[in-house]
């Protein structure tokens, strides 16, 4: 009794004690950005300045005025969008038209949530039923400032709620706060990108694109209605992308490439109650090629979320096939997270015929061990490291810190682990689970099937929400 009454006890210290961030790390915003200040571009005296009027309450639309704004600011100019102010966007605006431009928001851009007008009138992307509030493209296009884009999101996720976004019968839409188009050259510096109705931002046949010192949430107010698929990043057809110094608090993926992209690096960035920094989902369409190469990430803290390094690969009978080669993961802080390195080659599309419909209920990412080997992923997965991985897990899976999953159609190989110290909240020794990976990863890894996974998984605990102040300044 005694005995393990200071076993629990001890389990109970060491979870708490490895909860705390380490020292340094931002727990809020406030420190976040005393931390990674906001560095405006020097006010270049030459550029011509543009301002419009901001809107006088929450129903006076000036999106007219706002797009005449950067009709006149375009090609050299600087559109200044000053603190204090609220910019009222009630219409979809095209913005593919800039050039050289620059948009200084120290004030407030927001949507109306006039959820049936925009369902009717946003634009549209055919992948995963995207819609649009504006769309962003051209050369040399640059945000900054310390303003806020915000979606205006509360009446939207209270609409939603209960739904899925890729069931074949959901009609309910939700539009992408940010959404770039053929853009080259876009730089987004300071800003909050706040209550995205669905992802936060999208970025479509793009090079250059960078996004320094920003910060992101969705938050509820309505216990009932959670802010989803509020994703931070998502692209497709991208090149050359910089994430440095970024905050983010959101529902979703924190960063999540999609179909081909090369050359991506990400510096720096906290993710509080996020599904990780995902590679993918990739392979979703029968028929179609589709790759993620050349990805550098480091400095990474991830908090109270699902899981923190993630490639997902779809499977199942409409699949289509690709790659995702040459990726590293680096310096990953773990609290209060499920797998800490995850490979996924069974993301499947539920609304299919293929699933058990008790299974349709649940969330879109399911683990099918059946459907999985009837269909599986035809995603290559090679050359990928996860290197100095710290802190501890959710205990969710025992005392499995790490799973990879590799298809039996497709070849995993050239999989790394270096420096892999990731502990679980269930005490015992922490262990990695591998199927179908091509040659060692450099750490001990063990099959699904064998009795020491068995029993890992099976010694499940919970842990403690890993530190941020409860109430946050945002
Ligand atoms: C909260 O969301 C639910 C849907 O889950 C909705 O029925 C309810 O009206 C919302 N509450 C408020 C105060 O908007
Ligand atoms: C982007 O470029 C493609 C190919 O040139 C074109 O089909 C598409 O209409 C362009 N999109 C926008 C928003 O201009
Ligand atoms: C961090 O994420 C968790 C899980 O979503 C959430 O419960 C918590 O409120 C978030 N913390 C802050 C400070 O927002
Ligand atoms: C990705 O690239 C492949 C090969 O170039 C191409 O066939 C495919 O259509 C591209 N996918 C998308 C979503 O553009
Ligand atoms: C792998 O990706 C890194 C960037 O993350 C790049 O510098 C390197 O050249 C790539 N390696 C190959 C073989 O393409
Ligand atoms: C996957 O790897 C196999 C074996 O090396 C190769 O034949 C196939 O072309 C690769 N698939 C892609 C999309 O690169
Ligand atoms: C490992 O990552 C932690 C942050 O998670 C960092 O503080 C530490 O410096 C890294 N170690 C090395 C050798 O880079
Ligand atoms: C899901 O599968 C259904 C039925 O097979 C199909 O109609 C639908 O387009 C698929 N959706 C996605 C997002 O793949
Ligand atoms: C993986 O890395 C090796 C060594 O850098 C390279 O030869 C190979 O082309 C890379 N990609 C694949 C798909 O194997
Ligand atoms: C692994 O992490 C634990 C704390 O989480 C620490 O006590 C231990 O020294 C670390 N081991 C190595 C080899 O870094």
């Amino acid at each position: 009794m005694k005995k393990s009454f200071l076993l629990a006890l001890a389990l109970i210290c060491e979870a708490l004690a490895s909860l705390e961030l380490p020292a340094g790390a931002p727990r809020s915003i406030h420190e976040f950005r005393k931390r990674h200040p906001v560095q405006p571009w020097a006010d270049d005296p030459g550029r011509r300045l543009v301002t419009i009027r901001p809107s006088a309450n929450d129903k006076d639309d000036v999106s007219d005025a706002f797009l005449q704004g950067l009709r006149d600011a375009n090609n050299g100019g600087t559109l200044f969008l000053p603190g204090g102010g609220t910019f009222v966007i009630g219409k979809p605006l095209d913005l593919t038209f800039l050039q050289d431009v620059q948009i200084r928001l120290d004030g407030e851009i927001k949507f109306t949530d006039d959820t049936p007008y925009w369902q009717k009138n946003a634009f549209r992307h055919p992948f995963q039923n995207s819609i649009m509030f504006w769309k962003w493209g051209g050369k040399n296009v640059r945000i900054f400032g310390d303003g806020v884009l915000n979606g205006n999101g509360q009446r939207w996720w209270n609409e939603f709620s209960g739904r899925e976004i890729l069931d074949s019968t959901n009609d309910y839409l939700r539009p992408i706060l940010f959404y770039a188009e053929n853009a080259t050259g876009l730089d987004i510096r300071g800003i909050h990108f706040k209550d995205s109705p669905c992802w936060t931002t999208f970025f479509v046949r793009s090079k250059d694109i960078s996004l320094t010192d920003v910060v992101c949430t969705a938050e509820t107010k309505n216990a009932t209605a959670r802010p989803k698929n509020t994703d931070f990043f998502d692209s497709l057809n991208v090149e050359r992308v910089r994430i440095e110094r970024a905050w983010v608090n959101i529902g979703d993926d924190c960063f999540s490439p999609k179909s081909n992209a090369t050359d991506l690096y990400v510096n720096t960035m906290y993710c509080n109650g996020t599904h990780g920094q995902s590679m993918g989902s990739i392979g979703q369409y029968a028929g179609e090629m589709s790759f993620i190469r050349n990805v550098h990430m480091e400095n990474v803290w991830m908090l109270n979320g699902q899981h923190a390094a993630r490639l997902k690969s779809w499977a199942g009978p409409d699949a289509g096939y690709g790659f995702i080669d040459n990726i590293t993961f680096k310096n990953f802080w773990n609290g209060n997270n499920e797998y800490t390195a995850f490979i996924d080659s069974c993301y499947f599309n539920v609304s299919g015929h293929v699933l058990p419909k008790r299974l349709r209920l649940r969330r879109v990412l399911q683990i099918d061990t059946a459907t999985c080997a009837r269909y599986p992923s035809r995603v290559n997965i090679t050359n990928i490291t996860f290197e100095n991985f710290s802190g501890t897990t959710s205990g969710k899976y025992g005392r499995a810190v790490g799973r990879l999953t590799c298809s039996p159609n497709a070849v995993c190989s050239n999989i790394r682990f270096k420096n892999f110290n990731v502990t679980s909240p269930c005490g015992g020794s922490p262990l990695v689970i591998c199927d179908g990976i091509k040659g060692s990863i450099g750490t001990p890894c063990v099959s699904s099937t064998s009795n020491e996974a068995k029993s890992a998984l099976a010694s499940k605990c919970t842990a403690r929400m890993a530190s941020l102040p409860s109430a946050t300044p945002w």
